[in-house]
């Protein structure tokens, strides 16, 4: 099985059609595209552009609780009524959603066909995009199911993300801080430049912040593939962030990924300021920037024990210690950090309202 991604096969555009046209050029087999309704609707034309081959394409149901075996099934059964055989592409167009579960019917059908993901959302783009991770959930166990499988290319086009909505900008622009906190301070600096206001985004500017992240986890990913030690700086901000996931999902407070994420990082930057020394001035700016993006987690001191037992039961636990990676510095990460249950407590209630 091959563990890597050459640097050729993620490709940063602003036309993804013209990409996506030479790519096919070449393409003897049949091609099928797989959307849901919303990236049907706001990318599928645009995809289609300059392509003038013949391809089958099939729409399923948006949404998290899409990406199940049922839907699967529904693929599979789409490929092989169309013809599908080991020479055939699947074009997998949408957010992450629709890249795991894409990425894993075509993994599976007939022991793996090739796909290409085309990511339409900026988590897609900076995180589900790189790294290999292929998968669906089972009941409510998250990417239970899933293999570990490469794309022959992956096409960023950050003008697909002008129909989506700030929650989803905001969400993906947390694991784009999450690159900058673990890598250093000159990315984090070209980060908070950016302007997010409303009408402000600059596509451009965006795809280059884009294309740093990527980068940024594509070399950690590299270095570590199959998550025995380093890919797990990327878990910062992530043992907490889960946890508020886990506490707010299926409650009309439900968050985003992103969202969890920043309050996790918010939480887990205190914890790195009093167990690792991570710099005072650096922690006041950052819990204030944070803030000003995603506000605060609706929790008071009566909820950090089920917080606290969402975090012992994190997968990536090694027996029942939570396990975290903090930082001494923005650039700096330590794995493998655990902290007890009163310093946990004392964290979340730095970032509680
Ligand atoms: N494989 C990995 O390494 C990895 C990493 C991170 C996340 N993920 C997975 O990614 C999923 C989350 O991804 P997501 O946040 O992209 O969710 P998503 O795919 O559900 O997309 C979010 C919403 O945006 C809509 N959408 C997609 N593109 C759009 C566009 N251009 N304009 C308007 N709307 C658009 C979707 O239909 C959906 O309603 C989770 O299932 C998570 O497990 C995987
Ligand atoms: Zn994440």
């Amino acid at each position: 099985m091959i563990y890597s991604q050459t640097d050729s096969s993620i490709i940063f555009t602003q036309s993804a059609s013209e990409e996506l046209k030479q790519l096919l050029a070449g393409w003897k087999g049949k091609v099928f595209i797989l959307s849901d309704k919303n990236s049907e609707k706001y990318c599928l034309p645009k995809l289609m552009e300059k392509l003038d081959k013949e391809i089958h394409h099939l729409s399923v149901n948006e949404g998290e609780q899409h990406k199940n075996t049922a839907t699967v099934v529904q693929i599979w059964e789409f490929l092989n009524r169309n013809g599908a055989d080991r020479k055939s592409l699947l074009i997998n167009l949408g957010g992450g959603v629709i890249c795991d579960m894409g990425g894993f019917a075509a993994s599976t059908f007939k022991r793996g066909i090739d796909f290409v993901q085309v990511p339409t959302t900026l988590l897609s783009q900076v995180d589900a995009s790189v790294g290999g991770k292929t998968g669906i959930n089972l009941n409510s166990y998250k990417n239970e199911i899933g293999c570990f499988s490469f794309p022959i290319k992956v096409i960023i086009d950050t003008g697909f993300l002008q129909t989506l909505d700030d929650e989803n900008i905001l969400s993906g622009y947390a694991e784009m801080l999450k690159h900058a906190y673990i890598s250093g301070e000159a990315y984090l600096g070209q980060l908070l430049r950016l302007d997010l206001a409303e009408g402000k985004l600059d596509y451009g500017l965006l795809l280059e912040l884009v294309k740093q992240s990527v980068q940024i986890k594509e070399k950690i990913v590299l270095a570590d593939p199959m998550e025995n030690g380093l890919r797990k700086v990327l878990n910062f901000g992530h043992t907490v962030g889960h946890a508020f996931e886990s506490f707010f999902m299926g409650k009309p407070s439900e968050i985003s990924h992103g969202k969890a994420v920043a309050y996790g990082m918010a939480a887990e930057l205190c914890l790195s300021h009093s167990k690792l020394g991570f710099p005072k001035e650096k922690l006041a700016q950052s819990l204030a920037y944070i803030e000003k993006l995603y506000g605060k987690p609706s929790v008071g001191p009566s909820n950090f024990g089920a917080l606290y037992d969402l975090m012992t039961h994190d997968k990536k636990n090694e027996a029942s210690l939570v396990n975290f990676t903090l930082l001494k510095d923005v650039g700096a990460p330590m794995i493998d950090q655990t902290a007890s249950r009163e310093e946990v407590f004392g964290c979340l209630e730095g970032d509680s309202v």
